[in-house]
């Protein structure tokens, strides 16, 4: 687990964990495409593989108890027009996010304008060995003593521009200028401002998830302006239900059900 601080209001930090189309663009260096893997995989060298180069996801959003579960959609490399790659984020009121294949993020407001973002990974089967720990600490941007320093700071902010490599963007060697996919998401919120003007956006489609996150704090955060206790189920709901999930399956297939099985179905869509 690896704890940082952002500059910026937590509702921004959870926009980027919501949004799966912005990781074929900013965290594309970091990305392979691979068609030998199933699922997504971040290997030793701290680089990962997709099985898919679509960069247009479609985002399919299920309300659940905790929040909800989105899928975003995209073509498989292996064979395009049968097989779809679906990536399942699930949401959890209030800052909570499961991001596959393996990390959990929780956006804590400190303040208006600031946030601590816990960030953990895991394996469901063993206890990660430190060659999988140093990979994923690489593939974040998360090493400690390098990028990130023992009171949770960071070297890299906005007043050095995130030690952004502009020479290296020059020649190839990054997309970004930014190492790290954790700081090239801290690199875009921050220099958006701790609190950006959404009077001036422009949403599109891969933003659904996004809007319906707001949708949902905005109803609570009205309840308690009208002095009302608000309602949150989620928070009497149960968190091991809250889990991210990737595959490949058959275009025209059910994803929810595919990804977490008839079961668990059930107990996950709200209100079934
Ligand atoms: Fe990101």
């Amino acid at each position: 687990m690896r704890k940082t601080l952002y500059n910026v209001n937590f509702v921004q930090s959870l926009e980027g964990s919501l949004d799966s189309a912005h990781s074929d663009f900013l965290h594309s260096a970091e990305t392979s495409a691979s068609g030998d893997y199933d699922q997504d995989q971040v290997h030793s060298d701290g680089r990962r593989s997709r099985p898919s180069t679509d960069t247009s996801p479609e985002i399919d959003v299920r309300e659940t108890e905790f929040g909800f579960v989105y899928g975003a959609i995209r073509k498989a490399m292996a064979d395009p027009e049968k097989l779809t790659y679906v990536r399942a984020t699930a949401y959890a009121l209030p800052f909570y996010s499961m991001i596959p294949p393996v990390y959990m993020q929780a956006s804590v407001p400190l303040d208006s304008e600031n946030t601590a973002m816990y960030l953990v990974w895991y394996d469901n089967e063993h206890p990660l060995s430190p060659v999988e720990v140093k990979a994923h600490e690489t593939f974040l941007g998360l090493r400690m003593g390098e990028d990130l320093l023992p009171d949770y700071r960071r070297p890299g902010r906005a007043d050095n521009r995130w030690f952004q490599d502009r020479e290296g963007i020059k020649s190839g060697k990054t997309y970004t200028g930014l190492y790290g996919t954790t700081m090239q998401d801290i690199a875009v919120q921050e220099s958006m401002g701790p609190v950006q003007d959404r009077t001036i956006e422009h949403l599109g489609m891969t933003d659904k998830a996004i809007v319906h996150m707001r949708r949902m704090l905005l109803a609570t955060a009205r309840q308690i302006r009208d002095g009302m206790e608000p309602e949150i189920p989620a928070l009497n709901s149960d968190y091991r239900q809250v889990r991210s999930a990737a595959a490949t399956i058959n275009r025209g297939d059910d994803w929810w059900e595919k990804l977490y099985g008839a079961a668990s179905t059930a107990s996950l869509e709200k209100g079934v």
